[in-house]
């Protein structure tokens, strides 16, 4: 079912919780591909009912970014929800979910002054605000999200205990294509030649992760190696390596715990972001 109004879907939401029935949910921007239906198939697995909100955030995207073409397509989208399990699609308009005067601010500071957060200003403010908005239009049980965007699951449960909303937050794995790229909404923005480049990163995310499990722990030198790799690639136009601490996001020296190295590269104009995380105790 698709839903477009907030009343109407509180109301369908209450009539289930009445029912005793629990409620997962899964936030999306649309142009929906495999990596959103795991998170969808992953709802619908352990909650009686979903919902999948489909809503580009205007207020996450820079004034220079891509909002206005974000690919949009939401008779695609809604197949692709139903046919994964979802009960119903919310995708509001823009002014259904902001208030043209609107005066509050949701804003996770520390987490926020690094990676996407340095590179994209404001950025992490507007998904805060959608998501906390979105929370308590659902009230859901658990809410799933990717470990794609690494950073803004970090920050959504910070910001989801330091706010004590009612929800569990589930990270589930990257999907990856069959060689490798992370799926992402925006790999349809690049050309024949920009998706075979586009490799690059997953390909210089691997080869940090065989020379950690062959036993280096000097951050600096498998940052060296990916910055190699990455350099190797023509089109390719870092934006940032690093090497952190998975629950702080702080930088690592010597590699003593686990560590989250997440990476972001332009290809061409299409910015891409990919990360691995090292469990050190597993080797
Ligand atoms: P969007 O980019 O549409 O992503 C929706 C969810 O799908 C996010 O939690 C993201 O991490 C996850 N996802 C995307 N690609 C994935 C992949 N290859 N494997 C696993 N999960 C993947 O992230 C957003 O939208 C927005 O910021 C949102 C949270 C909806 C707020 O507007």
């Amino acid at each position: 079912m698709l839903i477009k109004e907030i009343k109407e879907l509180r109301s369908t939401i209450k009539s289930w919780k009445r029912e005793g029935l629990s409620v997962g949910f899964v936030p999306t921007m649309g142009a929906l591909h495999e990596g959103h239906q795991s998170l969808i198939k992953r709802a619908v697995e352990e909650n009686d009912k979903v919902v999948v909100s489909v809503f580009v955030n205007p207020t996450q995207f820079g004034p220079n970014e891509d909002f206005d073409s974000y690919p949009r397509d939401i008779n695609k989208d809604l197949e692709i929800c139903l046919s994964a399990g979802a009960n119903v699609v919310f995708n509001p308009e823009p002014s259904e979910m902001y208030y043209g005067d609107k005066s509050t601010s949701v804003s996770v500071s520390k987490l926020t002054d690094v990676l996407c957060g340095a590179k994209r200003p404001g950025h992490f403010d507007g998904v805060c605000l959608v998501v906390s908005k979105l929370l308590n239009i659902v009230t859901p049980d658990k809410a799933y999200f990717g470990e794609k965007d690494a950073q803004q699951v970090a920050v959504i449960k910070r910001m989801v205990r330091d706010l004590n909303i009612d929800v569990e937050i589930v990270a589930c794995p990257i999907i990856r294509e069959e060689d490798g790229l992370a799926k992402s909404s925006r790999n349809t923005y690049l050309s024949a030649e920009e998706r075979k480049a586009a490799l690059v990163l997953s390909r210089s995310l691997e080869i940090a992760k065989d020379t950690l499990k062959n036993g280096e722990r000097d951050a600096r030198k498998i940052k060296e190696f990916i910055l190699n790799e990455l350099n190797k690639e023509p089109l390719a136009k870092i934006d940032y390596v690093e090497i952190i601490d998975s629950d702080s996001l702080a930088s690592v020296d010597i590699i003593e715990r686990n560590i989250l190295i997440p990476i972001a590269v332009f290809i061409g104009k299409t910015r891409l972001i990919d990360n691995f995380t090292f469990e050190i105790y597993t080797y």
